[in-house]
């Protein structure tokens, strides 16, 4: 089977990592999620209280992160490691981190600094990436792009129930506020707004079961290899 690229972008809380994961799984592909290593950096900033406007001391935090993934072997969950500490959680639950870090993904040089070592990740192809530019400048040759939606609703619901069972007191207005300005600053900003890539087949997942959408997927994904992966988990 010929290696492809794989490129998820789309809104937040979509569902684009769940897809990409259990794709990893299936195609014994290397997964990347791209929107926890711009938390990661968010998190370095706000425990070192960088100056989101101060360019110099942008460029020196930088200098100091090393973002890496490692799979957890009991639970066979990739986590994310800021210079060799696991911040998986507290990256997904820490409120500011969700605050920030549409803000932090604006700047240019936060933006250069991590595209270059997603590309780096991607030299074997073999790979699964999601984001909000994986298609349109991180791998704009990417073999399938995939450009997820789903109605505002309908995601804030979904992340609203995943914050709750983790014991996180929040409200649906409160998630909802929060995703809709991440929208909004993701698809707005002037470098590498989020956007579909003009050939990056849309998958809207508003109506669709989470095994319809794998299969949907699995179809497309057949498309490009070229032959069936030979197993599907459904989990
Ligand atoms: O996918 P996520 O919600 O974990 O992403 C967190 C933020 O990072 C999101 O607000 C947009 C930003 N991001 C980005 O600008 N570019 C990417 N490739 C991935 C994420």
């Amino acid at each position: 089977m010929k290696p492809i690229i794989i490129a998820i972008d789309g809104y937040s809380s979509c569902g684009k990592s769940t897809i990409a994961k259990e794709l990893s799984k299936i195609l014994l592909y290397k997964y990347v999620d791209t929107g926890a290593m711009y938390r990661a950096v968010t998190l370095f900033f706000i425990q070192n209280n960088v100056d989101f406007k101060n360019i110099d001391e942008i460029n020196s935090a930088l200098s100091k992160i090393n973002i890496s993934f490692k799979i957890d072997e009991q639970s066979q969950i990739q986590e994310t490691f800021l210079n060799n500490e696991n911040i998986e959680e507290e990256i997904r639950v820490n409120p500011r981190v969700a605050g920030f870090v549409s803000d932090v993904s604006s700047i240019s040089e936060v933006r250069r600094f991590l595209v270059k070592q997603q590309q780096q990740f991607g030299i074997e192809k073999a790979i699964i990436m999601d984001g909000r530019d994986i298609g349109t400048v991180v791998f704009p040759d990417a073999e399938l792009k995939l450009f997820i939606t789903a109605e505002p609703n309908i995601r804030a619901q979904r992340r609203y129930d995943e914050l709750k069972s983790k014991g996180k007191g929040t409200t649906f207005e409160e998630v909802l506020a929060n995703l809709t300005k991440r929208d909004y600053i993701d698809s707005h900003r002037d470098d590498s707004p989020l956007m579909k890539a003009n050939d990056a087949i849309e998958v809207d997942n508003s109506n669709i079961n989470h095994h319809e959408q794998l299969e949907l997927i699995l179809k497309l994904v057949n498309e490009k290899i070229g032959s069936k992966p030979n197993k599907i988990i459904y989990s």
